[in-house]
């Protein structure tokens, strides 16, 4: 094994959001509930910390917050490395890989087959299944199941359709370098025929992978469903590197019909701005969605970081962490329809840790204003600012007086912004210092957002979660200050809340 050394104060590690104990990870895969668990696989190199020897790493969680590490789940071999892919609970045993007193969990993976295979260079799906709850997995004696000669055939998500045109397995998956999702159908999970294809659409800037497909209810209503196509890409992302597009439609049993798409196999740049993104930051990757979450709900993880700088960045001696579990709804917003997330996990659960600090009605003057007793580095904090004369306002969050990561709205621009530019370590890699920006809009004047600071990120979720950013930061031990700030004029806090969680 590798060295991978402790380092003495492992100063990034989030107190809210997974990371390895001491290895690398990406994309979460597998997501799933099951038996009351959390499962979440993910992309981990047991050998190092950074990317390699591709294997599913296993964490569980009841509370999607606090993740006990598990013993890699299924493990590379000379062969083939295990790409991303999805669990589902098979509970008729329709792959006949249950017995008499258990169904089985069964994992659909990508082989990325290496130079001891006869396949190498291909990628290829396969399958693994568990008879234990998910703990231990054991590869399907007939992988691949589904191969079509194809070096960029990936990332399976797999569901259970059932709907007008019948009850059977689905699998979405990508050809990355044609811009395509396709969709396969299966009674056993073995046996895959080809039901249709998406994409090119909307952006196309970098490889199409970790694609999903899920119903949500439009405003809340159960009898009027929409279908969500999620597809991760990169590079390509609004503010570059990878990110999250996603595609409002119909799928019918057989094909997934967008309704919001804007332009049809064009790569326009300058357009980006008009898709519609997961996450506008530049740290949220590879989001895709549990399987069999409880009560109908729809919840996602990212992988917190960008392939950019993913293998650079300064942690020791695990490296990435998964963003928070994000729990998304489909809204009607100005005609159009829109994803609309929110943290998933209950934080009032957590202890606080030290006294929490509000504000009302305060006027912010042109300047930066330290707030004292909100300083923190694990912390929440909820605000709404109605504007006043100023181009620029917002927060600095874990700053020191010589440096700090801005969120901040310029309301005559219509954009929110992440500015990380002066936020600590930045020159690892020479894309990553940044200043990032989403459009933003407000019916009443008001801005509101919440931020989940977590020792080496932020994420900002901002009007009710219409908008959101997540950026990864590298601050000094030292910068835990939070303050408000003005340009060129003066801004309203309405209200502000600071809880702090460790
Ligand atoms: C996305 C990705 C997937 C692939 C995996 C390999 O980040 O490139 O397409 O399956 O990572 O680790």
């Amino acid at each position: 094994m590798t060295a991978v050394t402790a380092t003495t104060a492992d100063i990034f590690r989030p107190a809210l959001h997974y990371a390895a104990r001491n290895t690398w990870l990406n994309d979460p895969n597998g997501l799933i509930h099951h038996e009351g668990i959390y499962h979440l696989y993910y992309q981990n190199n047991p050998l190092d910390n950074v990317w390699g020897n591709m294997s599913w790493g296993h964490a569980i969680s009841t509370d999607l917050l606090t993740w006990t590490e598990r013993p890699v789940a299924i493990s590379c071999d000379e062969t083939e490395d295990i790409f991303s892919g999805s669990v589902v609970f098979d509970r008729h045993n329709t792959s006949g890989f249950g017995n008499d007193s258990r169904a089985p969990l069964v994992a659909v993976y990508t082989s990325a087959f290496k130079r001891a295979s006869a396949r190498e260079g291909i990628q290829a799906q396969s399958l693994a299944y568990s008879l234990d709850g998910g703990y231990t997995w054991t590869k399907h004696t007939g992988n691949p199941v589904l191969d079509r000669g194809s070096a960029n055939f990936r990332d399976p998500k797999v569901f259970r359709y059932d709907g007008d045109a019948g009850s059977y397995w689905v699998m979405v998956a990508v050809e990355a370098q044609d811009f395509k999702v396709v969709l396969y159908k299966s009674d056993d999970l073995k046996g895959w025929e080809l039901l249709s294809s998406f994409g090119p659409a909307n952006a196309t800037g970098g490889e199409w992978e970790c694609p999903d497909l899920f119903p949500l209810p439009v405003d809340g209503d159960p009898d009027n469903l929409k279908w969500v196509l999620i597809v991760n890409l990169n590079p390509g992302g609004p503010n570059n590197g990878s990110a999250g597009q996603y595609f409002v439609g119909d799928f019918d049993g057989t094909k997934f019909t967008s309704v919001s798409t804007v332009t049809e196999g064009l790569q326009d740049p300058a357009r980006l701005a008009e898709y519609q993104w997961l996450d506008w930051g530049r740290d949220y990757y590879a989001a895709v969605s549990f399987s069999d979450a409880p009560d109908n709900r729809r919840l996602m993880i990212g992988w917190m970081n960008n392939w950019e700088y993913a293998n650079e960045i300064p942690t020791s001696p695990w490296r990435s962490p998964m963003s928070l579990v994000r729990e998304v709804s489909l809204r009607t917003i100005d005609g159009n329809l829109r994803m609309v997330q929110q943290v998933a996990a209950d934080l009032t659960s957590l202890r606080e840790q030290g006294p929490s600090f509000s504000l009302a009605a305060v006027e912010i003057s042109d300047g930066q204003h330290v707030l004292d007793g909100a300083a923190g580095n694990v912390q929440r904090i909820d605000l709404s600012f109605a504007p006043g004369n100023a181009e620029e306002f917002g927060i600095v969050v874990r700053g020191n007086g010589a440096v700090g990561t801005r969120i901040g709205i310029r309301p005559t621009e219509g954009s929110i912004i992440v500015d990380r530019r002066e936020s600590g370590q930045t020159d690892f890699h020479e894309s990553f210092a940044s200043i990032d920006t989403a459009p933003i809009r407000t019916t009443d004047g008001s801005y509101e957002l919440a931020v989940y600071v977590d020792r080496c990120s932020v994420e900002v979720f901002a009007q009710g979660g219409q908008v959101t950013l997540t950026e990864l930061i590298f601050p000094p031990a030292t910068g835990n200050d939070v303050s408000l700030y003005a340009v060129a004029g003066t801004a309203t806090i309405n209200n502000l809340s600071v809880t702090q969680y460790a």
